[in-house]
């Protein structure tokens, strides 16, 4: 089992780029796998979750060249996948689960996507039964909830429908299997999740119309084009929050996605006291970014409440560990998402921490949180989980003894290189 070891940081400095949007790199592919033409993605994210993706497709019959600095997919057009030999395997990608669903459900064949134990664990129901409310055939254990999932691909129709748990999955799933459906599909989202299919079908060509919290999308043929994915903010919170934490850092996260559905943890580090600012701010293909300067100061607690969360789904488990170097409380709520994501984020947290001596309280919905801490070294277990790895890694830049993390290979699911700019940007 690969161990990572952090010990403390004084500061953090330098000018960093980080690896591309995971999320995007996961849309980038498949919405260009399902377009008319070649395109080629710049910036695609080499971390485990997206080459699945990748291998998905491939064995879908799509060409997909790998050119190192860039992807090219050879777009078939929206039914152009074939049959594939044998599963589909997501490994530990939601993501890719999830909207490959909704692509599958209204082909012209019958494919079973699978992954690993975590995958296998995680619900399903929240996109079989929109999609089946669609007309689509699928399979799976605890009446379609669990993975293997068997698709049959079925003549679908539009639907309306109320996300009941802020999903960009869910919703994208069924935006996707909306291209394939007769008549119009309408999603109505109470908070808004990321909108990176909604900007991506738009660019792409689809009729795609996003109004009032409502995103209608029309059975329309995707026109390939080149698309370029900015560095992951996801993947920069690990640094923009330790350098936020650490005085005296300064540190610079050049081309970091700022779509504002992603933002969240600016707006969070910022109420603890952050000082950051954003540069050379631009637009491509309906995504903004620009360069991330963070100064270090000392932090306090805060409040995140429930409309707060989608928008910083994955930084809770930076968030956390930033919040037990803060002065005073920090109160995080309305997060019971956390509990099905790669694993339980919110039990995780709460134990691992504990062994790093800071005072949290796992809460049904969220986590309590009490500092400042003095950090004391341990080992302590990633459950496999990307984002839990990492998190617990920074702590490590905050405590008196190194901090050693069991099971840290996940780390490349999402983020290839993590220790390396670690390594160059701590002192
Ligand atoms: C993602 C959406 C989020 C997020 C995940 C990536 C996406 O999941 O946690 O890492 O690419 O759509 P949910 O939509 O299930 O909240």
């Amino acid at each position: 089992m690969k161990v990572l070891e952090t010990r403390k940081a004084e500061k953090l400095h330098g000018q960093i780029i980080i690896p591309g949007d995971k999320s995007i790199s996961h849309r980038a592919v498949m919405l260009l796998a399902i377009s008319q033409g070649q395109g080629k993605i710049e910036g695609f994210l080499p971390g485990e979750d997206c080459l699945n993706t990748i291998n998905c497709f491939r064995q879908l019959g799509i060409e997909i060249e790998d050119v190192g600095t860039y992807i090219v997919v050879h777009g078939k057009g929206l039914w152009g996948p074939r049959e594939p030999q044998g599963e589909l395997h997501v490994g530990n990608s939601g993501t890719t689960m999830r909207l490959l669903s909704g692509i599958l459900a209204g082909q012209h064949f019958s494919s079973t996507v699978t992954g690993d134990g975590s995958i296998k664990k995680r619900p399903m129901d929240r996109i079989t039964i929109p999609l089946r409310r669609m007309g689509a055939a699928i399979q799976g254990k605890d009446n379609g909830n669990l993975a293997p999932l068997v698709i049959r691909g079925q003549n679908l129709r539009g639907i309306d429908y109320t996300l009941p748990v802020p999903s960009a999955q869910v919703k994208s799933a069924i935006l996707l299997a909306g291209l394939y459906a007769t008549g119009v599909t309408r999603v109505r989202e109470v908070i808004p999740a990321r909108n990176h299919t909604e900007l991506m079908l738009q660019s792409l060509g689809a009729q795609v119309e996003v109004e009032d919290g409502r995103i209608t999308v029309k059975g329309s043929e995707l026109v390939a084009r080149n698309i370029e994915v900015p560095g992951d903010i996801s993947s920069a919170a690990f640094f923009m929050a330790a350098a936020a934490a650490l005085p005296g850092s300064h540190l610079v996260i050049q081309n970091v996605g700022l779509n504002p559905t992603r933002t969240g943890i600016l707006d969070v580090l910022r109420n603890m006291g952050a000082s950051i600012q954003l540069e050379n701010i631009e637009q491509q293909g309906g995504e903004l970014q620009g360069d991330v300067v963070v100064k270090g100061a000392r932090l306090h607690g805060t409040v995140i409440a429930r409309e707060m969360i989608p928008a910083l789904i994955d930084e809770i488990p930076i968030v956390a560990v930033i919040a037990a170097v803060a002065e005073g409380i920090t109160i995080i709520r309305g997060a019971e998402e956390l509990r099905v994501k790669e694993s339980n984020r919110l039990s995780a947290l709460a134990n691992e921490l504990s062994k790093l001596g800071v005072q949290v309280r796992e809460l049904a919905d969220g986590l309590e949180i009490e500092g400042p801490n003095k950090l004391a070294g341990a080992e302590v277990e990633s459950y496999g989980d990307h984002r839990i790895a990492m998190a617990l890694a920074i702590a490590g830049l905050f405590a008196d003894s190194p901090v050693r993390v069991r099971g840290s290979s996940c780390i490349k699911v999402s983020f290839p290189g993590f220790e390396d700019v670690l390594g160059k940007i701590s002192t």
